[in-house]
């Protein structure tokens, strides 16, 4: 982050109170109730993670230990107590509230179906006991390929249910990716459905998923379980494939949960790193869930009348945390929907909100700033008097985002929830309480009580008000990544590098920096890792890609800031051949967009390739990736280059095509 960055930020001086009315109600009200839960986790860390475990989750056996440190960093919670993660979002509301409405499915041509907790936990308990039948066991994988729909959240409940850990895949990721994910995983089985739409449009997976397994390396498949869609015609595998449908047909409603271990692997998802393949970030139950379900008290201020909806897919952290797991657990009503914002048109979001009295919207700034660019005035068509607390996710939002979300949508009455957070730390981690905070446009603000983050130097020194550092988690927390599937050591250097002069800190990856009143805003990764319309992308990822073309010699990747998708993947590129031009460069370059497109997915498509005849590099041969980043910003260089090995290249990485 440059000086300048960090000076306009930390002169943001608009602040938004929250009102009388919002606090009064409010599970956190005003700023002294914050203060008392942050000072008893300082008082007594363990006694307060200890007493918000046995008050929130339902224990089939009570855990005596709380934190366990002993193999640091691999810390373990609760790990003595034993429960069921479906059992506690589904079982738990059966007594109390087995009408109330858990899911309100909207399908992407508009269609509206309902369930609530009691036939959820039914269907929840048929899947569970079909995935038995199968053969499959606790801890077993499962890789879940499943378009946004009531079958996905049932799939992952059912998964928690005996025991499976699952695997989700986003539907837009392609048959190399959900390949390598399966057999990083050794997955038993691929939950799946014939295909998924989105915008008016058919988007095949199983096909997908039958590529994948081609591929070879998925060895470790030995079941298919298909959920009927779209109704395209697909070929099944005899002896592996079998429709949802057919497997449920005759399976009992009713399935005891299988109790497991607090730290029991509930889920492995998959992220982008600096370096090498993704990374599966596993997750524990019991301190997972808990923040799950503290988070919709203490962030989104739940209460049994809200009907929440979380945007996101359930293919990322976000969709695991505040669809899958959390509003279930605190028995919410929520919208679950399978489409897109700009569809049938740009009207999709606010249209839904009033169709379904969303009182709690949560959302990301890409999706923000694209239908600020479509239509910022069509909030007006809409009675969105029904909300009360807007959420965002995942990039930081511009301050002028920020605005027209509060102005526009939330009507000047609703607090903006900026939730910081990763698929690492399992919830939200830094955020404004909206009953509470004072907020300002831009900034995620402080973080929540339990949580020991800082902002410090290369030692490990906290940095004073006003300057910018990296942003780290003093201690340890419940809901925290356990490792990287199948990799301790990338986990341990990925997460805890013997930086710091030898303190044992978090190290989240993103630099931060903090204002005169204390107020934390996130500057962007420090890494070599792009947040492309909130999703996270590996420059090396994309680099390995392209290199793997055969035109291909080597290849940089840099972000650029875009002003909808926040970042752009750039990449520069030498080809073995000569350097292309005119008509050839327009080609060549749509060839391997789309390549990268087959390999990782569609996200992942560079928005510009440049050639040239080689890339900036130093004496010793390295990537001057700073004087990348430039070029792609149409920035004047003016750092010395003298000791470029080819100073001249330059002019040639300027031209874009
Ligand atoms: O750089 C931060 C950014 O997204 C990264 C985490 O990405 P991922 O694991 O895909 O999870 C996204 C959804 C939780 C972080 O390291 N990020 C996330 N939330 C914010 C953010 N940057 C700024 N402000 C946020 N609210």
């Amino acid at each position: 982050m440059s000086s300048a960055e960090i000076e306009s930020v930390l002169h943001e001086n608009r602040v938004f109170e929250p009102s009388s009315d919002f606090v009064k109600q409010a599970n956190i009200s005003g700023m002294p109730a914050y203060q008392v839960l942050c000072d008893e986790a300082e008082r007594d860390y363990e006694g307060f993670w200890a007493r918000h475990a046995r008050d929130n989750l339902l224990w089939q056996k009570p855990f005596s230990r709380v934190l366990d440190e002993s193999d640091a960093p691999f810390f373990k919670w609760f790990d003595d107590g034993e429960l069921n993660a479906s059992y506690n979002c589904l079982d738990r509301h059966l007594n109390a509230q087995p009408n109330k409405i858990a899911i309100i499915f909207e399908a992407d041509d508009g269609t509206v179906t309902k369930v609530s907790y009691k036939q959820l936990f039914h269907k929840v308990c048929q899947f569970a006991n079909g995935l038995k039948s199968l053969g499959i066991k606790p801890g077993d994988r499962v890789v879940i390929y499943m378009p946004m729909s009531i079958e996905a959240v049932a799939a992952m409940q059912a998964c928690a249910r005996i025991g499976a850990t699952h695997s989700v895949v986003f539907g837009g990721f392609s048959a190399k990716s959900l390949q390598d994910r399966i057999s990083d995983a050794g997955a038993v089985a691929v939950l799946t459905a014939d295909g998924q739409m989105r915008g008016g449009k058919e988007i095949p997976l199983k096909p997908t998923v039958d590529e994948a397994i081609a591929m070879g390396g998925c060895g470790s498949v030995k079941n298919m379980v298909v959920y009927k869609r779209t109704g395209s015609d697909i070929s099944m595998q005899e002896g592996r494939d079998v429709w949802l449908s057919d497997l449920v047909q005759n399976q009992p409603d009713v399935c005891e949960p299988t109790w497991v271990k607090a730290e029991h692997p509930l889920f492995i998802l998959y992220t982008s790193g600096s370096t090498g393949k993704p990374k599966g970030v596993q997750h524990s139950t019991a301190g997972y869930l808990l923040h799950a379900i503290l988070t919709m008290k203490w962030t989104f201020d739940y209460k049994g009348s809200d009907v929440f909806w979380c945007t996101a897919d359930v293919g990322w952290v976000t969709g695991h945390t505040y669809i899958a797991y959390g509003p279930l657990a605190v028995g919410a009503s929520q919208v679950v929907f399978e489409g897109v914002p700009t569809f049938p048109d740009a009207n999709r979001f606010w249209k839904m909100i009033e169709d379904h009295s969303v009182t709690v919207f949560y959302t990301a700034p890409t999706a923000i700033r694209s239908l600020i660019k479509l239509g910022a005035e069509l909030p007006k068509q809409h009675d969105l008097s029904s909300l009360r607390l807007l959420g965002t996710v995942g990039e930081p939002i511009n301050p002028e985002a920020w605005i027209w979300y509060y102005q526009e949508v939330g009507g000047g009455r609703c607090p903006i929830v900026d939730t910081w957070w990763q698929t690492e730390t399992g919830g939200h981690l830094l955020t404004p309480l909206p009953g509470a905070t004072p907020l300002k446009p831009g900034s995620c603000t402080f973080p929540l009580p339990g949580i020991m983050a800082d902002i410090v130097d290369e030692t490990g020194e906290s940095v004073p008000k006003g300057h910018g550092g990296i942003l780290v988690l003093k201690k340890p927390w419940p809901s925290m990544i356990r490792t990287i599937w199948g990799d301790p050591e990338r986990f341990k250097k990925s997460y805890y590098p013997d930086d710091f002069r030898g303190k044992q800190y978090y190290l989240a990856g993103d630099g931060a920096s903090r204002d005169e009143d204390g107020y934390i805003w996130i500057m962007g990764r420090i890494d070599d890792v792009l947040n492309v319309s909130g999703h996270r992308l590996g420059t090396m990822e994309i680099e390995s890609a392209l290199v793997a073309h055969d035109l291909v010699a080597e290849a940089a990747i840099v972000g650029k800031p875009h002003d909808v998708k926040g970042e752009a993947v750039i990449a520069f590129v030498v080809l073995k051949g000569a350097r292309p031009s005119g008509e050839e460069a327009k080609k060549i370059a749509k060839t391997l967009r789309d390549w990268v497109g087959q390999d990782i997915g569609a996200i992942a498509k560079p928005e510009e390739i440049r050639f040239g005849d080689n890339l900036p590099k130093t004496r010793s041969g390295k990537i001057m990736r700073r004087l990348l980043r430039a070029i792609a910003k149409g920035e004047e260089i003016t750092q010395d280059v003298s000791t470029l090995e080819n100073p001249q290249i330059l002019e040639q990485l300027k031209e874009t095509i």
